[in-house]
């Protein structure tokens, strides 16, 4: 894509996928969820947040084992890519003392994320900014380590993505992604968790992912097939009931009210091998 054609095509498709993520008000509704099951503000804590600030498979279990993998310690600057409204990202920096960067399409998330931080009083470590993945408001070379949890399902150029965290990341900087990818079968059920139809999902399969992360320059170092897992995160999904009621605390706070028929899209699409899922961490020679 190049020239003033490709730009406006790009900057239609982005918009597209923000506004698939962007909810009104949605510090306000969290704040209105956690008094309703009787949460006090003043005490609020990591643990608290979690159903509605970890958005991806397996949640704080699948961060924990991100955070060993990624071999990162409190002297270090990481930069989170796609970061939503910021729970790992607060975990991250929670868990090894360093300090985090968050960046995402959504100025909602992005409010969200701010504000949620601030509630924590873990403001000094973590700071965040609406940007786009493809376009990374830093200089080369800026940060020890990337992490980038389920965002490259919205992103058509994979390349392009991959090349900005390598752009970023110093060399010898580790890369942790987490990332749902295609299967052997076709098509994928939609809506799912990160879209309402195909128009803004492009997966591809583990291998031409792998082939896009060394493309770009990085060495894999951790290559994980986690699908085995995803499918018994989602094994108890049934179809969901017309008009189900949801909790006061969810997902369906950043992306609506059939999130339980995405969700039980997401476990028929790992069930039946239409996705997949995949942990790994690049490095930078
Ligand atoms: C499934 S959510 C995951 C959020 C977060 N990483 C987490 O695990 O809680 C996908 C996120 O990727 C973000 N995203 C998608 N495409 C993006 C892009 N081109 N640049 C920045 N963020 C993007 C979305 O706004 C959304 O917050």
């Amino acid at each position: 894509m190049s020239g003033i054609n490709g730009w406006v095509l790009m900057t239609k498709d982005i918009n597209h996928i923000h506004s698939y993520y962007s909810p009104n008000d949605l510090y306000n509704r969290i704040i209105d969820g956690l008094n309703e099951i009787g949460k006090e503000l003043s005490k609020i804590t990591l643990e608290d947040l979690h159903p509605v600030d970890e958005f991806h498979i397996r949640g704080t279990v699948a961060t924990k084992e991100l955070i060993q993998l990624s071999d990162f310690t409190s002297d270090m600057h990481i930069l989170d890519v796609g970061c939503g409204v910021g729970g790992s990202t607060r975990r991250l920096a929670h868990e090894t003392g360093c300090c985090v960067t968050g960046i995402d399409l959504s100025a909602e998330y992005i409010d969200a994320a701010q504000r949620l931080t601030h509630l924590l009083n873990m403001q000094e470590r973590l700071s965040f900014y609406a940007a786009s993945a493809l376009d990374l408001p830093f200089e080369g070379n800026s940060f020890d380590g990337v992490w980038s949890i389920q965002v490259n399902m919205n992103v058509e150029d994979k390349l392009s993505w991959l090349k900005e965290l390598y752009r970023v990341v110093k060399p010898k900087g580790r890369v942790v992604l987490y990332e749902v990818c295609a299967n052997k079968n076709t098509p994928v059920y939609f809506p799912v968790p990160w879209a309402q139809d195909s128009s803004i999902s492009f997966l591809v399969e583990p291998d031409l992912f792998r082939e896009a992360i060394t493309s770009a320059g990085f060495e894999v170092d951790v290559w994980h097939d986690k699908t085995d897992l995803a499918q018994k995160a989602f094994a108890n999904m049934t179809k969901p009931v017309e008009d189900p009621e949801l909790p006061e605390l969810g997902v369906h706070l950043l992306v609506g009210n059939d999130i339980l028929t995405k969700a039980y899209n997401l476990h028929r699409n790992l069930d039946e091998e239409r996705v997949s899922l995949i942990e790994a961490v690049a490095v930078k020679p």
